[in-house]
């Protein structure tokens, strides 16, 4: 199977590469480091190839498609580490999808596999668990607007898709969001904010296991990736202290949330069990531990955040 990633250096990306090139199958990734690191893919060999470059660059991605003719698509690649950096979001996120879907459709490529976030539903989602049945309101979210054309390209394009809406996907090569924030402010003995939201972490090991099936022909459309309970930010705060064996406890400052998070984002997996069958998610000591693994190894890179007010800016400094 010829499979090709984009964003193949990120967390996500990495991780999927990783399982299919461990079954033989042919990959190629392209990347151009935005937040992703070469470090997290092997060199290249028979079964990997890397071009470093831009989804946004359609001749590249015409000529890529063109030549290597994938029959799976896994679009990972994402931009969003500057909140008010308005057109380099719509450039990848948007312009970027568009040409991945125009080539893959003139390619025959056989199933394309997106991940949305579950920002999708707004930050004052009218039902928690969160159906696929919510409305898509990504108003008060950059990132979000940023992200929904490709969902809905998709859906015009006639391609055999499956979109995971995602929550909270930590472990290892992670780049954005709590974890690393909290490594890097923990190490260094600062104090670390710590808003009143819930998140559900999933594990991107997991997450990866059913991209793998979805390649291989599991689901169709649009699937709530979660594990489908969710914890205070807290405990995901304390679980790090514990695992980094930090010996005083340290207080966090905790915070009201800004006006582009919200309170909970608890999102239904029940079709996503149904398609892709049980789930034992990895508990969440096992993700920090070896997330902390990670960076003990190879340093934070990033703390980035798509949130715009001024604590999260704070924490991502
Ligand atoms: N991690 C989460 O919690 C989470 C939550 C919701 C949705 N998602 C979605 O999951 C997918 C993967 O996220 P991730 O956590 O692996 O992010 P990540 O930041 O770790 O990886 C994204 C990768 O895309 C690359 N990239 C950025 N712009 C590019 C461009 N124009 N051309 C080529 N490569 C480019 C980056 O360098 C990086 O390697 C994204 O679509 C993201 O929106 C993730």
């Amino acid at each position: 199977m010829k499979v090709f990633i984009s964003g193949g250096c990120g967390q996500v990306g990495s991780h999927v590469a990783e399982l299919f090139m461990e079954r033989g199958d042919k990959v190629l990734v392209v990347d151009n480091f935005d937040t992703g690191r070469r470090l997290h893919l092997p060199d290249e060999d028979n079964n990997l190839t890397f071009v470093e470059g831009s989804i946004a660059d359609k001749p590249l991605i015409d000529k890529l498609f063109a030549e290597f003719k994938p029959d799976i698509v896994v679009h990972t690649a994402v931009s969003y580490k500057d909140p008010e950096d308005w057109y380099s979001d719509c450039l990848t996120n948007a312009a970027g999808g568009a040409a991945l879907i125009r080539a893959s459709i003139d390619n025959n490529v056989k199933r394309f596999i997106y991940f949305q976030t579950a920002l999708c539903y707004g930050i004052d989602p009218v039902e928690s668990p969160i159906t696929l049945n919510h409305p898509i309101l990504p108003d008060n979210s950059s990132y979000s607007i940023s992200k929904t054309p490709t969902e809905q390209y998709l859906k015009l394009s006639g391609l055999d898709y499956v979109s995971f809406r995602l929550a909270n996907v930590v472990g290892p090569r992670n780049v954005s969001g709590p974890v690393p924030i909290f490594y890097e402010r923990l190490k260094a003995g600062k104090k670390c904010f710590v808003t009143e939201a819930r998140r559900d972490f999933v594990f991107v090991k997991d997450l990866a296991k059913n991209v793998i099936k979805a390649a291989d022909g599991s689901g169709k459309g649009e699937y709530n990736f979660s594990s489908g309970t969710d914890v205070p930010i807290i405990e995901l705060y304390d679980a790090m202290v514990k695992a980094m064996r930090i010996n005083v406890y340290p207080e966090p400052d905790v915070r009201p949330l800004g006006d582009d998070d919200v309170a909970s984002i608890l999102i239904d997996p029940s079709k996503t069990f149904e398609d892709f069958g049980d789930i034992e998610f990895t508990p969440l000591e096992t993700i920090v531990a070896e997330a902390i693994a990670y960076f003990d190894e190879y340093g934070v890179y990033g703390g980035y955040t798509h949130l715009k007010h001024e604590e999260a800016k704070d924490e991502a400094k």
